[in-house]
């Protein structure tokens, strides 16, 4: 499979038999926080067809992924359930070595026989795997060939497959800077993914509806902007801690718990990012019009306008969900990324429900993307009645906005490199 309008290879071009190949996935997965395993599996799911490939090319494997948490910057895990999961959905084995880069890492990558498969330890291990040192140092891919990762691990391989659209927006040495000198390809999930964004981008019936709820919402600011400006979004209906920063914006207490939870997190420069594009896109840009909270095991839901300082606000009220449906029941387009509460728990999982069940109702071409996005979509709705489930969540709601992402940037490149040598 190729396709010319991406300008990227694909794995199937390359010659893997027998060679050593790097194998960067995403397979970044919801965590359950009360056991610390793996909640839902699509990610693992999707990136068999890639491995299968490779197996069956006789590839030595050297797996290279992160796991994180549901909030940013929490990296803490080893990746062996992954490993054990893989090799189950498999048939064959995949080992696991608690070491990303390091001695006994590349000393495994030695040792792997023809159509070995092992994952490294989590990337995220390595402070120039994480996002605050690419937003902080912004290091050039070109420099990044530099980084431990790069010179430990880049030797030992000859060809280097990327299967992680879904962590296409971090500019980490593990996505970028492979290319720079090795044989690169994307993989089958990335080139399914692409294509059909591609596709449904191209003319999107409108009006085109953005969902933008969930706790990582760096991703959603860092788009909406530019998504508004450039016509991309008609309008953005918001949600889970994203909608509380939007509230705080517009001036309305939410209370010191949320302030507490909101400032303990990082997240409060999103405020002032949150006023400046409600001056910029007010009019396109929906709050919620009340909210729920816990009190004495019930829930319990207050209008914005009423809302009581010493609670915590972790669903959209009812109000607000039969608002948003009616939007979604017009819309030409509805891209979703994040939950739109605590959808965990039975006492908040409604508003995420109601909303992934209007989305699966409307008319409209339907995408949802990302961890917990797709998991809520697997528990509550027949997911298969949306139009496109896709791995990626901060990663597609760049995409979708216009913008630039450094991975389709880095295999463009590796792309024409080839070409001028050919
Ligand atoms: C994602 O889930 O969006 C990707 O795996 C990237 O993860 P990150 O937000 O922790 O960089």
């Amino acid at each position: 499979m190729s396709d010319v309008s991406l300008k990227i290879r694909s794995m199937d071009e390359l010659d893997l038999k027998g060679k050593t190949v790097l194998c960067r996935l995403d397979v970044n997965s919801p965590i359950d926080g009360a056991t610390g395993r793996i909640k839902n599996e699509n990610r693992l799911d999707m990136s068999l067809d890639t491995l299968r490939t490779l197996k069956s090319q006789e590839s030595k494997v050297a797996i290279i992924a992160h796991q994180g948490d549901s909030l940013d910057y929490h990296n803490l895990m080893p990746m062996k359930e992954h490993a054990e999961k893989l090799s189950q959905k498999l048939g064959f084995p995949v080992d696991y070595i608690d070491d990303p880069c390091g001695p006994a890492a590349q000393a495994a990558v030695r040792a792997l026989p023809p159509g070995g498969m092992i994952i490294l330890g989590n990337l995220r291990y390595l402070a120039e795997e994480i996002s605050t040192f690419e937003n902080s140092v912004k290091l050039t891919p070109e420099r990044m060939a530099g980084t431990y990762l790069v010179r430990s691990l880049g030797p030992l391989a000859e060809a280097y497959v990327n299967d992680a659209f879904s962590a296409a927006h971090r500019s980490s040495p593990s996505m970028v800077a492979f290319q720079e000198f090795l044989p690169s390809a994307a993989g089958r999930l990335f080139f399914k993914e692409v294509s059909a964004l591609n596709k449904i981008m191209s003319s999107p019936p409108r009006p085109c509806v953005f969902f933008l709820g969930g706790a990582k919402i760096s991703d959603a600011f860092g788009m909406l902007g530019q998504a508004l400006d450039s016509g991309a979004a008609d309008a953005a209906l918001t949600g889970g801690v994203t909608a509380n920063v939007f509230l705080m914006a517009k001036g309305i207490e939410l209370g010191r718990a949320n302030a507490d939870f909101i400032k303990s997190q990082g997240l409060g420069g999103f405020v002032d990012q949150a006023r400046a594009l409600l001056a910029a896109h007010g009019d396109k840009i929906r709050t919620p019009s009340d909210l729920a909270f816990e009190k004495d095991g019930q829930r319990r839901e207050l209008p914005v306008a009423a809302v009581m300082p010493d609670e915590l606000y972790v669903d959209l009220g009812d109000a607000t969900v039969t608002a948003y449906s009616r939007i979604l029941a017009e819309a030409g387009a509805i891209f979703v990324n994040g939950p739109a509460g605590q959808y965990e728990s039975p006492l908040f999982s409604s508003g995420t429900r109601r909303l992934w069940e209007a989305t699966a109702a409307s008319s409209a071409y339907s995408v949802i993307g990302g961890g917990d996005t797709v998991t809520a979509a697997q528990t509550f709705i027949d997911a298969s009645r949306l139009d496109l489930v896709c791995t990626a969540g901060g990663a597609l709601v760049q995409y979708l906005s216009g913008k630039r992402l450094p991975l389709i940037a880095a295999m463009e490149k590796a792309h024409s490199r080839h070409h001028h040598q050919q």
